[in-house]
């Protein structure tokens, strides 16, 4: 479930590069992703990470707590479709890693909240190769999620993207 050590320093890597001063993630599970993009953060840039699975709070808290990042961590409980539209913050940098049926839907609700220029990085959309499957005969909805969602990401004019073929492919989405 949690990203692995390279694509954590990538990410990190990322946060250094764009120097976001809003970073929001879809997705919190055990916080390595959201500790790991922390770490790339300067001056008074916050990182707020959703998790719909209740009982990781406390674990994800201890984490967090314990980190050097504290300050700047936010743990939202509940479902990001429901949470994040009642926020007035326009997201520098968007981490999408939950519910592979609903990339669509957070893609949606992610881009009119984006600033000009964000990015979005949306992770697992190689999701283990089933993408270049045969999608009358694909019945799996993860697979289906992923897929829908590559196809929209590639034909949507108002952004610039590359799939980045390490791990489990991770896209880079930019808002023009
Ligand atoms: C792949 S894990 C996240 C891994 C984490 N980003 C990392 O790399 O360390 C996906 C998480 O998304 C959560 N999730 C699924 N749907 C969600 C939703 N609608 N809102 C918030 N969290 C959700 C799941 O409970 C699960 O813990």
């Amino acid at each position: 479930m949690a990203s692995g050590h390279i694509q954590g320093r990538l990410l990190k890597m990322f946060v250094r590069m764009i120097r976001p001063r809003f970073v929001l993630e879809l997705g919190t599970f055990s916080g390595y992703s959201a500790l790991c993009m922390a770490e790339g953060l300067e001056g008074d840039a916050q990182l707020h990470t959703f998790e719909v699975f209740d009982e990781q709070e406390d674990f994800i808290r201890k984490w967090f707590q314990g980190s050097p990042y504290a300050e700047r961590l936010h743990l939202h409980i509940g479902d990001a479709l429901e949470l994040v539209p009642k926020m007035d913050i326009q997201w520098d940098l968007a981490f999408v890693d939950a519910d592979k049926r609903q990339y669509i839907d957070y893609y949606e609700m992610l881009l009119p909240r984006m600033k000009k220029g964000g990015f979005i990085l949306a992770d697992n959309t190689l999701w283990y190769g089933h993408v270049l499957e045969d999608r009358q005969k694909e019945s799996d909805l993860q697979t289906r999620g992923i897929m829908e969602f590559n196809e929209k990401v590639a034909a949507d004019n108002r952004v610039e993207k590359v799939i980045l073929p390490i791990r489990d492919g991770l896209t880079i989405i930019r808002l023009k």
